[in-house]
């Protein structure tokens, strides 16, 4: 009913809406006034965390795109390497597991068959599994060592918004939270970045203000047949979800690709007018990465394309490039798909509800898949 989606058209809408909460609420209690990080749930302790020497996070679709932006800042702050695998695929390759591997499971809704028999498959090898989950007492948290719930509140539409932002924000908790356990060099880093994780939902919020260009965007793309997403680094996990959203509702062909790799191959599709949404990375610190996309875009658009730039607020050198320009505040640079990824779920809600598509309930796809 409308009451039930507060007043919104679409689950989907209210849930995009709600990002700013789900990630405050996410944070509450879990970092102390001196900035220090209390994840007291994590129940597995500090001896066997310190001792870690790999990470395996297991997830599927959505949740698996929080795993791979997860291992940026896993290996960043922690120094442990750090591998993520489709939860589908893990097990039926003889993966390399033992004591001292700690497994993340990443699940929205705790029940995903490919997720549970993956870390059930972990755990009989001896490793020890987390999960980072949204509902409690599901089955994935229940036979977990121990687990950190993601407090998005319940999520209906089949296409997973705030979830995701949650589980980033749990993924990023852990990491400082291993790094503040091992005690890395990253100390001074550690306390910036929980200090702007903080201010981070007000940050989602002004995005979800200025979205009204971006819905006019969409629907003037409605009749393309293919979308195309380029990013580095953290953008790259974007936008492949950026690609995702767009499959699962617009029923669109999309494609999210790194931009090291177009001239690897992808560039062979670029032709005129093809809309290409491209993610990039923060102008400051990593200046090397920002040139090299800045170059990407230079080269898609001399053949044609229409490029749809998402970039944060003061970077300038994408301006000449840019078709259509989306603003994103600044973050520090492995914070960033909290913000970037908010306009391709608007993007992607948008252009299906302009091609007269089922925004909840998309065809052929379940919320929670429960089948192996
Ligand atoms: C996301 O929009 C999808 N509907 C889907 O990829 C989902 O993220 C995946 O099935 C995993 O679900 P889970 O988080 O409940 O395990």
């Amino acid at each position: 009913s409308a009451a039930e989606k507060g007043g919104y058209d679409y689950f989907m809408l209210k849930e995009i809406a709600e990002q700013p909460k789900a990630v405050a609420d996410t944070l509450l209690g879990r970092i102390d006034g001196s900035g220090r990080l209390t994840l007291d749930e994590v129940r597995i302790p500090d001896a066997v965390l310190r001792e870690a020497d790999k990470i395996v996070i297991i997830a599927c679709g959505t949740a698996f795109h929080a795993g791979l932006i997860a291992k940026y800042a896993i290996e960043h702050w922690t120094r442990i390497p750090c591998e993520v695998e489709l939860a589908s695929e893990f097990r039926y390759r003889d993966p390399i597991l033992g004591q001292r591997t700690l497994v993340i499971a990443i699940s929205q809704s705790g029940e995903t068959m490919d997720t549970l028999m993956a870390l059930r498959h972990a755990r009989e090898q001896g490793a020890k599994v987390l999960a980072v989950c949204n509902t409690n007492g599901s089955t994935i948290p229940r036979e977990s060592d121990a687990v950190l719930y993601t407090h998005a509140g319940p999520e209906v539409a089949v296409a997973s918004t705030k979830a995701f932002l949650t589980q980033l924000v749990a993924c990023y908790l852990l990491a400082l939270y291993l790094g503040q356990v091992r005690g890395t060099k990253w100390g001074d880093e550690i306390h910036a970045v929980v200090r702007e994780l903080a201010r981070i939902g007000d940050e989602v919020e002004r995005v979800l203000e200025t979205m009204e260009p971006v819905r006019a965007l969409a629907r003037s793309l409605a009749h393309k047949d293919t979308v195309l997403f380029l990013g580095r680094h953290v953008g790259y996990p974007v936008a492949l979800e950026g690609a995702l959203k767009l499959k699962e509702l617009a029923y669109m062909h999309a494609e999210g690709f790194a931009a090291g790799e177009l001239k690897h191959g992808p560039i062979a599709l670029i032709e005129e007018d093809l809309p290409v949404v491209v993610v990039v990375p923060s102008p400051k610190g990593r200046s090397v990465l920002h040139d090299k996309i800045v170059s990407n875009i230079q080269e898609i658009r001399a053949r044609g394309a229409r490029t749809i730039v998402i970039a944060e607020e003061g970077d300038e050198a994408v301006v000449p490039y840019a078709d259509h320009l989306v603003r994103i505040p600044a973050t520090p640079t492995l914070l960033q798909p909290l913000v970037s990824t908010v306009p391709l779920q608007v993007f992607a809600c948008e252009l299906a509800t302009a091609r007269g598509n089922e925004v909840d309930q998309p065809r052929n796809l379940a919320k929670s898949v429960t089948v192996e």
